[in-house]
């Protein structure tokens, strides 16, 4: 099959789909790699690795115009849909339960759309997962964001002019993010506390050295295929009683929580900010789905109450080289999953191509 890269257009965006490594893999499998020139400049690759690694490069309009596959980050717009060919395969984000409108753009050109952040949550698929490679690089550098807008460090320092103690680190959720980022912040030589609401996480946050905060009470989260679903206002006012004390003692806070389908849970509002210590940080990861932090902004950083609140949006692409390295990864497995190197398989009742395809042959799936 003839796969394509592009450069990614959206705004700030540095990944790119294929590395050179990759390529040159699904080369040899038998495979054509097409390549827009400098698609992966931003990430680190220049056009000459890529030629090296066996791949063409092309204009835009000549590799969407010719491909099988259209390999991205991000999903396609207007301008690459209406370049493709009929039927071929796109490879992308889509976020599809968001993005009705482009679903059906994709489907009126009879285009098989895979969506990455759609990889099933089982065990076989988990080297497909970019939700969790790309989350795992953000919560690493969420840790390194706050660090930097800090006016302290992270370890205890004793010197000749005195102890420093070590920063307070506080990480709302424990999943794939948060997991890194307590990681992270106890390797630098932070005292860190984690509250989430699935209490099978504790073990994992004990197991890095993190505290968990206990909230008191019988209600647990659910969860749905790895995802936590909402919890009650009743819970989540316990849970703030449970890690107040926490909040206003930290120097450095990172939220990564999520709901599945739904709204970030407001987790620290402008009260809370208040009484939190002048100088400290908020970074919100859960800043595209709405915020955990009521005073974030996208992609600034808001200053409100002698409290920095960073909500920059898509972190992994501010660490292109590994994330384009693990994206492109993930996408190879799922491609080696889906096809042979004849084309698709089309098994469409296998379970990570049931739950990846949303658009098939004129036909609307999910
Ligand atoms: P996520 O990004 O959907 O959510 C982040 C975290 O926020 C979750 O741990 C969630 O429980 C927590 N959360 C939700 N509401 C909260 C609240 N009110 N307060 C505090 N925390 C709250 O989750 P992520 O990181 O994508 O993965 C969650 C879990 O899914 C992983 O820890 C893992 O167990 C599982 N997983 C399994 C995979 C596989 O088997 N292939 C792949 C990826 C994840």
């Amino acid at each position: 099959m003839k796969i394509a890269v592009i450069k990614e257009n959206r705004t700030a965006e540095n990944r790119v789909a294929l590395t050179p490594q990759v390529a040159q893999q699904l080369i040899k499998n038998g495979h054509e790699v097409l390549v827009e020139s400098h698609a992966g400049y931003a990430s680190n690759y220049n056009d000459e690795a890529y030629t090296k690694a066996g791949c063409s490069i092309l204009s835009k309009s000549d590799a969407l115009a010719t491909c099988d596959v259209l390999a991205k980050v991000n999903a396609p717009d207007d301008q690459e849909i209406g370049l493709l060919r009929e039927g071929v395969a796109v490879i992308s984000y889509l976020y599809a339960s968001f993005n009705q409108e482009l679903i059906q753009k994709l489907n009126l050109k009879k285009i098989s759309a895979f969506s990455m952040d759609a990889i099933p949550r089982i065990s076989r698929a988990q080297n497909m997962d970019a939700l969790s490679s790309q989350a795992n690089l953000a919560g690493y550098k969420a840790v390194i964001l706050g660090a930097a807008h800090m006016g302290k460090i992270f370890p205890l320092l004793m010197t000749a002019a005195g102890t420093v103690t070590p920063s307070r680190v506080l990480i709302y959720g424990a999943g794939v993010a948060g997991l890194q980022a307590i990681a992270t912040a106890k390797r630098l030589g932070a005292i860190v506390e984690v509250s989430d609401v699935r209490p099978e996480t504790k073990e994992q946050v004990e197991s890095l050295g993190g505290k968990f905060i206990e909230v008191k009470t019988e209600e647990t989260a659910k969860v749905e295929g790895g995802y936590a679903k909402e919890v009650s206002a009743e819970y989540l006012a316990k849970q703030k009683e449970a890690v107040d004390k926490s909040l206003f003692q930290a120097d450095l806070v990172i939220t990564t929580a999520l709901v599945m389908g739904r709204k970030a849970p407001v987790l620290i509002t402008e009260d809370q900010v208040k009484q939190m210590k002048l100088g400290s940080v908020i970074v919100d990861m859960a800043v595209e789905q709405g915020g955990n932090c009521e005073l974030s902004e996208l992609d600034k950083i808001a200053v409100k109450h002698g409290v920095s609140i960073i909500g920059q949006s898509n972190l992994p692409s501010t660490l292109p080289q590994n994330a384009s390295e693990l994206y492109a990864k993930n996408i190879q497995n799922l491609l080696t999953h889906l096809a042979t190197n004849d084309g698709f398989k089309w098994e469409l009742e296998e379970d990570i191509t049931k739950g990846t395809l949303m658009c098939h042959q004129g036909a609307i799936l999910k």
